[in-house]
């Protein structure tokens, strides 16, 4: 989203408590950093009367400040496009934790820190130097160039720039703890995911164990039955089946270790959960537990990410399972379309099972990140990140999810979609 107010083209010199009410309400509503820095650029040199400005965001992995918008006619010209992190301006500015003028700078050029600063700003043509800290790091630095109203009063000016320049080093903050937020949850669900192929690959290499042993038996027969064509032909067509469903299988798994960015289709919550039931089957099987499910037949459409949604019921069939390990059980599961006031139609999906079940005192925890029992119990150790996930996908899908449960009776999840309408 780009700034909806150019602060850079007006007069001067300016109403400060305008600008400032303006800025602020400008910043609340930017999400994403280009367009803050740039909202914020324009208006530091607004304040400052500057005619050229640029504003230097962090970058972490890098190891330098990244020029992030410019103002200003030569766009860029004097202002390099990144310094690094031990640059001796990025260092100044960390140390002082205020607001320079390259008068300041000259004056304190014989003092420990002065190290000829005021030269530094010289060839970026800048006479401020403004740093963005928060938490004691220097998260990014704004550079103003010579005012082109000479008669300004610096002792007004600099208080004005300063209020921005905090201003904008708060929104600057949040946009970026909300960035490392967002990255922090992608990792947790690629985590998650991969956690959850080990039982994909248990699954798919018991699968494909019967359309090997097809195709085996089929080049085994071939040089011998070779004359006869009913034998070929209608051997061949079985053989080609199973090939196309290794391909498929292997498709699938690669779908879903890869990363990818949400991807809404049209599907039918019925087919992914037969596909998620067909890996767990092998797992199932060695616990002792019993597979019912009960697939709606008249289930709406609904639109979902395919491999999230994979996830969700992988991670709810694997916990039903690690709760059943001890005496095996049953694990049932169905779908239902439900219709609700006002017309929607919903997709709900039960999966119920007969294991240990959950303490009252845990219920409330167990979508919490990192909860997990699973490192007191016998059971393989958990992250706690399961349901998490869980929680986070059908939130992002719009949908619900409730658990009840009764200790040494077993727990019920209910997961509601909203369908397509019809
Ligand atoms: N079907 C269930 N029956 C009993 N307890 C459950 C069930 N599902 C979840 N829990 C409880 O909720 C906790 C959190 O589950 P979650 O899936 O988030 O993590 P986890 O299963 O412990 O770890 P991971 O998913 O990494 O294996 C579990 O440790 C368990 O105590
Ligand atoms: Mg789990």
């Amino acid at each position: 989203m780009r700034p909806k107010t150019d602060f850079s083209h007006q007069t001067y010199p300016v109403d400060p408590l305008e600008l400032i009410t303006s800025f602020s309400i400008e910043m609340g509503s930017i999400t994403e950093l280009g367009a803050l820095s740039e909202c914020a650029i324009q208006a530091l040199c607004r304040a400052a009367g500057s005619t050229r400005g640029a504003l230097y965001l962090l970058d972490r992995e890098h190891e330098c400040y990244r020029r992030s918008s410019v103002v200003g006619l030569n766009e860029g010209q004097e202002f390099p496009s990144s310094l690094p992190t031990t640059h001796a301006l990025p260092q100044y500015l960390t140390n002082a934790a205020r607001s320079a003028h390259r008068q300041d700078l000259r004056d304190q050029e014989q003092t420990d820190l002065g190290s000829s600063l005021a030269e530094m700003l010289s060839p970026f043509n800048a006479i401020y130097a403004l740093p963005h800290m928060s938490r004691s790091r220097l998260m990014a630095f704004s550079l103003l160039s010579e005012s082109s109203f000479p008669s300004q009063d610096r002792n007004s000016v600099q208080p004005l720039l300063n209020a921005l320049a905090q201003a904008a080093t708060n929104a600057i903050d949040t946009l970026i703890l909300y960035d490392d937020l967002h990255r922090s949850h992608l990792l947790m669900k690629r985590t998650d995911r991969l956690k959850s192929l080990e039982t994909i690959a248990g699954g798919f290499a018991h699968e494909i164990r019967n359309p090997l042993t097809s195709i085996k038996t089929f080049i085994q027969l071939a040089p011998e039955r070779k004359d006869d064509p009913d034998f070929i032909r209608e051997f061949s067509k079985i053989v080609l089946d199973d090939v196309y469903r290794i391909e498929r299988l292997i498709e699938e798994i690669l779908d879903y270790a890869r990363y990818m960015e949400p991807k809404l289709t049209e599907e039918d919550i019925n087919d992914i959960v037969s596909s998620c039931l067909y890996f767990i089957d092998v797992k199932a099987d060695s616990h002792g537990v019993k597979i019912e499910k009960e697939l709606a037949q008249d289930l709406p459409r609904v639109m979902l990410d395919r491999q999230q949604l994979k996830q969700v019921f992988l991670n709810l069939f694997l916990n039903a399972l690690d709760a059943m390990s001890a005496r095996g059980g049953t694990l049932r599961v169905r779908t239902t379309k439900r219709d609700r006031p006002g017309g929607k139609s919903w997709v709900q999906i039960e999966t119920s099972d007969t294991g240990h079940g959950i303490q009252e005192t845990n219920l409330e925890h167990i979508f919490d990140p990192f909860f997990t029992t699973k490192h007191e119990s016998g059971e393989h150790e958990g992250t706690g990140l399961g349901l998490t996930i869980v929680h986070q996908i059908i939130q992002e899908h719009h949908g619900e999810i409730r658990v009840t449960s009764a200790v040494d009776k077993g727990t019920t999840f209910v997961i509601s979609l909203p369908a397509i309408p019809e």
